[in-house]
C-alpha cells in the first residue's frame, strides 16, 4: 500500500505539480523587501520576487484583505498566482501584513505598488503614493532603498524624491529608482518570469547592483536592462501603454472601415501585421480598449503634456476613437432591432475587461450594459469569473450560471469579452433557446459562415461581409 502512495505522488510531483518557474540556479541574493499594495502589481510582484529567492513582506492597508491571503485566500483572479504564494509562503520567504511600519523597518528595500488612479481632469492622483512615502519617510530606521512599481505621471520621481528630503527627520539616505510595470493582467505571472525589457529610471550607480541582485534571475536569462533618467523611464511606461492604445483604434477604425467595404478585417490585420516594422500584436478589433491602465494612462500623458504646452494629436485622436468604438458597437444591435430596445432582453456575454481576468475597471461591456440600461434594456448577464466584481457596480442585472442560461428567451446576445469558453457553445442549441437568433459578436470570435448557415442574424467588427468558408 505504501508503494502504491509513492507511486501516485511521484507521478504527482512530476505531472500535476504547478509550474514553478524560477530554477534552482537562478536563485538571487535574499534581499529583505517590503511590497507596499497588494493589487494586481504588488502581489504579482511580491510572489515572484519571493520565487526568485528574496524575503519578501507584502502589506497593504486593506484588513479584509491581508486576513484573506493570511487564510490562504487570493483577493484576484491571476494564473499561476496561488501555486507561486502558497509555495513560498511555505518556504517563509514571503509574509502578509497590515504593519507597514514594522514591514518597512525590517527591509532593506522598499517597492511602492500602490494605485495612481485618474484624477477628474485626467492628471494620475498621486495622493496614495504621497502617503505610502510619508509612511517610509516616517520610519527609516537605516538606510533604505525605495523602488516605485506604481505608473509615476512624468515629473513625479523627483518631486516625491524632494518630498522625502523634507519628511524625513533622520539622515539615514533614501535612494530611488523607478521599475515601470509591463505585465498584463490575465499573463502577469508569466510575463514577470519573462519580460521583454526591465526599465530602470535611477540617478544612483549603486542601485545598478541592486536592481542586478533582487532580479538575478532575469540577468542570467539575458533580459535587457535599460538604466535611465527618471524622466525617461516616466515617459517609457505611458508612451508604451499609449503606443497599444493607438495601435487598438487604429484597427478599431480600419475594422469600421472594412464594414463598409467588402474587406475582412482579419485579413487586413494579417496583412499588416507580416510587416515587422509593423508587428501582428495588438491588431484586433473589440468594442474598444478597457481595463485600469490604457484608459488612465493615455489620458494622464495627454495632460502631461498639454501642461508643457504639447499637443499630443495622435494619442488624442486614439482617446476620441475608443470612446467612439463602443458606440458603434451599441449601434450595430440598435440597427438590427430597429432602435427599439425597450423592454427587449439583451444577453451579454462577457463584463471583463478582456479574457482571463475578473477585472471590470474601465471594461467596454459595463459601458455598452450601462447604455443598454438607459434605454431600458432588460439584461442577463454571464461572465466566467467577473460577475462578483460586476454586481458591485451593477446590481440590478439578472446574472445567470451559464451563457446557455443568459441567451434563453433573449431577443439578441451581444460578446463582449473574448473568453475561449463562448467558442464552445453549441450555437445551433442555442438557435432555438433564443427568442430572436441576433449575434453581435464584438470581438470577432465565433465562426460567421456557420452561425449564418445556422439562421443567425449576426454582426461582427470589421468582418461582416464575409462571404464563404470561415477564415482560417
Ligand atoms: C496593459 C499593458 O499591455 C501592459 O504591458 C501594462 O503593464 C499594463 O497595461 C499596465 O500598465 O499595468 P492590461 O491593461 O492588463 O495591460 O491589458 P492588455 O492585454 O494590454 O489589454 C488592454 C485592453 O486592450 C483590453 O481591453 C483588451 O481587450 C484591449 N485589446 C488588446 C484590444 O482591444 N485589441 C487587442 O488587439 C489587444
Amino acid at each position: 500500500m505504501r508503494f502504491y502512495f509513492l507511486f501516485l505522488h511521484i507521478i504527482f510531483v512530476h505531472f500535476f505539480q504547478p509550474q514553478i518557474y524560477a530554477e534552482k540556479e537562478l536563485v538571487s541574493s535574499e534581499h529583505k523587501i517590503a511590497v507596499i499594495g497588494t493589487g494586481y502589481v504588488g502581489l504579482t510582484a511580491g510572489a515572484c520576487l519571493a520565487e526568485f529567492g528574496n524575503y519578501v513582506i507584502c502589506c497593504d492597508i486593506d484588513e479584509k484583505k491581508i486576513k484573506f491571503l493570511n487564510e490562504g485566500g487570493i483577493p484576484i483572479f491571476e494564473k499561476g498566482l496561488k501555486e507561486l504564494i502558497d509555495k513560498n509562503l511555505a518556504l517563509h520567504r514571503l509574509e502578509f501584513t497590515t504593519d507597514i511600519s514594522q514591514a518597512i523597518q525590517n527591509s532593506e528595500v522598499i517597492l511602492i505598488c500602490v494605485p495612481t488612479p485618474m484624477g477628474q481632469d485626467g492628471a494620475a492622483d498621486l495622493s496614495i503614493v504621497k502617503s505610502a512615502v510619508k509612511t517610509v519617510a516616517e520610519n527609516l530606521n537605516n538606510d533604505k532603498i525605495l523602488l516605485f512599481k506604481s505608473t509615476m505621471p512624468l515629473g513625479s520621481i523627483k518631486r516625491i524624491q524632494k518630498l522625502i528630503q523634507k519628511q524625513k527627520k533622520s539622515a539615514f539616505n533614501v535612494e530611488i529608482a523607478y521599475l515601470p510595470e509591463f505585465l498584463k493582467e490575465g499573463t502577469a505571472v508569466q510575463d514577470f518570469f519573462e519580460p521583454e525589457r526591465i526599465i530602470i529610471g535611477t540617478e544612483s550607480k549603486r542601485l545598478h547592483q541592486v536592481i542586478y541582485d533582487i532580479l538575478a534571475p532575469l540577468r542570467i536569462k539575458n533580459v535587457p536592462f535599460c538604466f535611465t533618467s527618471f524622466e525617461s523611464a516616466e515617459i517609457i511606461k505611458q508612451a508604451s501603454n499609449s503606443f497599444l492604445a493607438v495601435k487598438i483604434s487604429f484597427i478599431n477604425e480600419i475594422a469600421n472601415l472594412c464594414d463598409k467595404t467588402g474587406a475582412d478585417v482579419r485579413e487586413v490585420a494579417k496583412g499588416i501585421g507580416l510587416d515587422s516594422r509593423i508587428g501582428p500584436e495588438f491588431l484586433k478589433p473589440g468594442p474598444g480598449y478597457g481595463g485600469s491602465c490604457f484608459p488612465k494612462d493615455t489620458h494622464a500623458l495627454l495632460y502631461e503634456a498639454q501642461q508643457l504646452g504639447v499637443d499630443l494629436k495622435v494619442i488624442q485622436a486614439a482617446i476620441e476613437a475608443n470612446d467612439r468604438q463602443s458606440k458603434i458597437v451599441l449601434e450595430k444591435l440598435l440597427k438590427v432591432l430597429n432602435s427599439s430596445i425597450k423592454d427587449k432582453t439583451i444577453a451579454i456575454l462577457g463584463l471583463a475587461f478582456k479574457a482571463n481576468t475578473d477585472d471590470i475597471r474601465d471594461s467596454s461591456a459595463i459601458l455598452i450594459v450601462n447604455e443598454l440600461l438607459k434605454r431600458d434594456a432588460i439584461i442577463k448577464a454571464y461572465d466566467p469569473i467577473a460577475m462578483k466584481n460586476a454586481r458591485k457596480v451593477l446590481p440590478q442585472l439578472v446574472y445567470c450560471t451559464s451563457a446557455e442560461e443568459a441567451m434563453y428567451g433573449a431577443d439578441a446576445v451581444m460578446i463582449l469579452t473574448e473568453w475561449e469558453e463562448f467558442q464552445k457553445i453549441d450555437w445551433s442549441a442555442v438557435c432555438n433557446l433564443m427568442k430572436t437568433p441576433i449575434v453581435i459578436d464584438a470581438r470577432n470570435i465565433l465562426p460567421i459562415q456557420m452561425l449564418r448557415d445556422l439562421g443567425f442574424l449576426y454582426e461582427n467588427i470589421g468582418c461582416s461581409h464575409a462571404t464563404g468558408s470561415d477564415y482560417e
